[in-house]
């Protein structure tokens, strides 16, 4: 396994992409970790990941030492490499011009690194590689046992190596897929530097998150609180297949879900699974809590709130239950120690809805804590969860509760869940012709079958204003919805979608005419920022 130290890059995480995508395991932790973690770790070789501190300054994270005494190879990335150069008795120095994006290196094949690896051979015969560079510093002057493996005019020692340590250095980043080569660097450093066999794969992820689970629980009793969602819905069906019975699984409803989806999840979790499902109805205590709420804020913490009792209750029924379990994933992780102290690797307990007490006495499982949203769908597909199911937009916790705008009411529930049904219904029946995914642009960069999978997020949104309309003969007076749909890599900044307006108008057509109480239909074309995703 591949051990990623990092300095607060902001694509460091795409390093631990990248080296799992080439089959190895790879875990992130902060540069600060102690020489005896680094130690005990096990690493086959480690990778510094870049960061937006100066090496010049003073006091700004340094490599722990141990790393360059543990005898496995190194590879240093933008700050990562001029922390390695400076700690190893080379200098840094500020830049005066600064670097930002697309750039073109040469690289000096000679070591074992980037041997035959280049994207264009220069008229004199050198090789070049089109990189993604982001740096103010640079190193000038290589430590002792380091030679020069690649440059550019600003750059003059833009990738260096010791290959007798194997430490290896690049100013530029090979994790981006801007940068061209970078899976084949990557690929080369871990696989052929390092050592590393190809061996992080699903099924035999499965077995041995099994057999963990198992020795982790023994004979106890798990409790899981199941949303529907991709994350829980993945964490109960690998739970399930690790114990069995000894799981239950609560799923709080609570009245703002969309359409059949409690049903869906019975049916697939109690049905075609035979996993224990507790099924709570609750959309009489949350109705009854939001009445006459009209803030956001208010509402999501009354609706956080609620479902915390809900499940507290339940839990409280299962006796026998020793864990609660949950679908925490590796970003929720990797998130929470960035914002934690220095230095910790903590928990944040994971939670759609709003946070489960500590007081329920029960101990954490969370099998998924490896693992990126990528890699939760594909066990989930292993796992023989339907693909349509693995692969769905993402839905709020406070669900239709924040897509009712001001007071939330049944009647109000009722309709948006049909007339978003419809919406969904209609995207993922109509295919996108790859002139236009191409056109849609940033956001997406695979092919996609259809609307629904081209498009991040898409939901229908209920206005609580009457408008006037005419159908047949007579007068309408009827409520307003809003179809949203945006494309986004990371769901804090967006674009709203460019729907084929044929599709929009049929959704609306099929709208207007099925769900009757709603005579309008208007299409949201504002982009995050300035608006969010959410009307709430
Ligand atoms: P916004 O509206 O902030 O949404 O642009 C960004 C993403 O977060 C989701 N979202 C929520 N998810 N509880 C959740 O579990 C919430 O209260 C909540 N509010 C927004 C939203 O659906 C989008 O994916």
């Amino acid at each position: 396994k591949i051990l990623i130290l990092d300095f607060g890059s902001q694509v460091t995480q795409l390093i631990a992409r990248r080296v799992r995508d080439a089959g190895v395991f790879s875990e992130v932790f902060p540069y600060d970790v102690s020489d005896e973690f680094v130690k005990e770790y096990g690493a086959a070789g480690v990778i510094l990941s870049g960061g937006p501190n100066s090496v010049i300054e003073g006091d700004t994270p340094r490599v722990p030492q141990a790393v360059f005494e543990l005898g496995v190879p190194v590879l240093g990335i933008c700050y990562g490499m001029q922390a390695m150069a400076e700690q190893l008795g080379g200098k840094v120095e500020n830049g005066l011009v600064r670097e930002f994006g697309y750039a073109e290196v040469r690289a000096h094949g000679h070591t074992a690194l980037l041997k035959e690896i280049s994207d264009f051979t220069t008229p004199e015969g050198y090789g070049m590689l089109k990189v993604w560079m982001s740096h103010g510093d640079k190193v000038n002057a290589m430590p002792p046992g380091f030679k020069l493996m690649a440059s550019t005019p600003n750059c003059p020692i833009a990738g260096m190596a010791d290959e007798d340590r194997r430490f290896y250095a690049f100013q530029f980043h090979p994790e981006v897929t801007h940068t061209v080569q970078g899976e084949a660097i990557l690929g080369r450093f871990v696989h052929e530097i390092c050592g590393c066999k190809s061996d992080w794969n699903m099924p035999d992820y499965i077995s041995e998150a099994v057999e963990k689970i198992r020795e982790q629980v023994g004979t106890d009793h798990v409790i899981l609180g199941l949303s529907g969602g991709v994350d829980s819905s993945v964490a109960a069906a690998l739970i399930h297949r690790a114990i069995g019975d000894q799981l239950t699984c609560v799923f709080v409803d609570h009245g703002l879900l969309r359409l059949d989806e409690g049903k869906m999840v019975m049916d697939m979790f109690g049905k075609n699974l035979g996993v224990k499902v507790i099924h709570v109805d609750a959309t009489e205590q949350f109705m009854g809590k939001l009445a006459g709420v009209t803030d956001p804020e208010a509402k999501r913490k009354i609706i956080g709130a609620e479902f915390v009792e809900v499940f507290q209750a339940e839990a409280g029924k299962l006796k026998d239950a020793k864990w609660l379990a949950q679908g925490t994933i590796y970003p929720d992780v990797i998130e929470s120690a960035g914002k934690g102290k220095k230095g910790a690797h903590t928990i944040k307990s994971h939670h759609n809805v709003g946070g489960l007490p500590e007081t329920l006495n029960l101990k954490l499982l969370e099998p998924l804590r490896e693992l990126f949203k990528d890699e939760v769908r594909k066990l989930g597909v292993a796992l023989g969860l339907p693909h349509e199911m693995v692969y769905r937009h993402p839905f709020p916790g406070p669900g239709l509760g924040v897509r009712i705008l001001g007071e939330v009411k049944m009647e109000y529930a009722d309709l948006l869940r049909r007339a978003d049904a419809i919406f969904i219904e209609e995207l993922r029946n109509t295919p996108i012709p790859l002139a236009a995914e191409l056109a849609a642009g940033e956001g997406h960069g695979a092919f996609h079958k259809n609307w629904y999978d081209a498009t991040s997020q898409a939901f229908a949104v209920f206005l609580p204003v009457k408008s006037v309309g005419v159908m047949g003969d007579g007068r309408t007076y009827e409520y307003v919805v809003a179809l949203r749909a945006v494309q986004t890599l990371d769901f804090m900044t967006a674009h709203w979608a460019h729907l084929p307006h044929d599709l929009l108008g049929k959704v609306s057509n099929r709208i207007i005419n099925e769900v009757r109480g709603i005579n309008r239909v208007v299409y949201d074309i504002s982009g995050k920022p300035p608006a969010t995703i959410e009307w709430e």
